[in-house]
């Protein structure tokens, strides 16, 4: 601070004057200074809100919890408030007994509370051929992660006596407008990860987020995880949907589409300093960023500041957990000089993050989901950090 400076020399009214009573806000609120940190439209992406997608602000957040109030939405149909007292989930197909329960049903059952990333398919999709947008929101801000409560639908399942032998395949299908349905293949039930959940961060889910019943598919692309859920069938063949046959397929460069590509490859991205952002001056900074596998456990960053010629490996903050988002941190002393900064990590499978060239080698340039291509930023002189591709 400067010499004489006011903040410390003259008195606020904060240190002066009584402050706001308790429950001013009986649901809090965060400070009004922070009131830029919103979830946000691409400008242009979509022609209706309703379908539509509001991205998380992931350069102003720290660790690897989303504030659920942040919690990216996407909807094919727009969002209600559902009235739980009216909410059912019906399981039928091939089981012993079908059965209907109602949200008090559910809430009885015996419940866990898992931490997990949900990642839209079309996470980053709009880089598939050049850059194509300016900030970390918008490349990759269809991330967020939250503990979720609610039962293994594996336990309902059992209740219900389904045929696991030839049962091989669930459909979940949501309440609202859009005829979300979604195959789901048995063994992720059978390892109990996938939840029927209502609960996200301690508190039910919020309204945008599926309330009051969601699945969770931890690993799997976000589609998947269907909101506002109302029915589960347990079948012996994959569906073939709408959003399975005609959406969430992926156009190789041969022209063919590659189907039920569900799991989320390993992925990360520098959240600060990101696209957008200023660096004020040379010197220290600390590069954060998160990382992410649908496969498991993060179990390494690597950190480039010379756009991919050097690496160092960056700190994984506590906790890392499958499935989930996990936290890295590198010290940085910039030297006033111009740099490209990018991450790669590596999960438990052994597979590692792949760079621009690598994945369109693959997959090729005129995809839309699976996007998980090393994420490049770039700083200038002025301190400028902009978002560029390196192959
Ligand atoms: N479930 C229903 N019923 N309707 C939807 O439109 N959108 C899906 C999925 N589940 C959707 C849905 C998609 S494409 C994604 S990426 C995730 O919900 C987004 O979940 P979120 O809005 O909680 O972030």
């Amino acid at each position: 601070a400067v010499q004489g400076d006011p903040a410390i020399l003259e008195l606020p009214s904060w240190s002066t004057t009584l402050g706001m009573p308790v429950a001013a806000n009986p649901y809090g609120l965060p400070s009004r200074y922070e009131r830029a940190l919103q979830r946000r439209e691409s400008p242009g992406l979509t022609r209706v809100g309703g379908s539509s997608v509001s991205f998380t602000p992931l350069q102003g957040l720290f660790g690897i919890i989303t504030p659920s109030g942040l919690h990216f939405e996407r909807h094919h149909q727009g969002w209600h408030d559902v009235d739980p007292a009216r909410h059912r989930l019906m399981i039928n197909g091939l089981v012993k007994t079908q059965a209907v329960f109602t949200m008090d049903d559910i809430m009885r059952l015996p419940s866990v509370s898992r931490i997990h990333f949900i990642e839209c398919g079309a996470n980053t999709g709009m880089e598939w051929g050049n850059v194509a947008v300016p900030t970390v929101q918008y490349s990759h801000g269809m991330l967020s992660c939250s503990e979720f409560t609610g039962v293994p639908l594996k336990e309902i399942l059992d209740m219900c006596g389904a045929d696991y032998k030839k049962g091989r395949y669930v459909l979940a299908e949501g309440a609202d407008g859009s005829s979300m349905t979604r195959t789901i293949p048995m063994e992720l039930i059978e390892s109990g990860e996938v939840l029927v959940a209502y609960g996200m961060n301690g508190e039910m889910l919020r309204p945008e987020n599926g309330y009051p019943l969601r699945l969770v598919v931890p690993g799997v692309q976000g589609v998947s995880w269907v909101k506002w859920l109302r029915r589960i069938e347990v079948g012996d063949q994959p569906w073939a949907s709408k959003d399975e046959a005609v959406h969430y397929i992926d156009l190789m460069p041969d022209g063919q589409h590659r189907q039920y590509s569900s799991i989320q490859e390993c992925k990360s991205v520098i959240t600060t300093p990101s696209g957008g952002q200023l660096l004020l001056d040379k010197g220290f900074y600390n590069i954060s960023g998160l990382a992410w596998s649908g496969r498991g456990k993060v179990t390494r960053v690597d950190v480039s500041t010379d756009g991919g010629i050097n690496w160092r490996q960056a700190r994984l903050e506590t906790p890392v957990l499958s499935k989930a988002s996990t936290r890295f941190n590198i010290d940085w002393v910039w030297d006033g000089k111009p740099a490209i900064l990018q991450s790669r990590a590596v999960d438990d499978s052994g597979y590692v993050q792949p760079g621009y060239g690598q994945l369109r080698a693959a997959r090729g340039t005129r995809s839309i989901y699976h996007n998980n291509a090393i994420q490049s930023w770039k700083v200038v002189e002025s301190g400028e950090v902009s978002n560029v591709q390196v192959l």
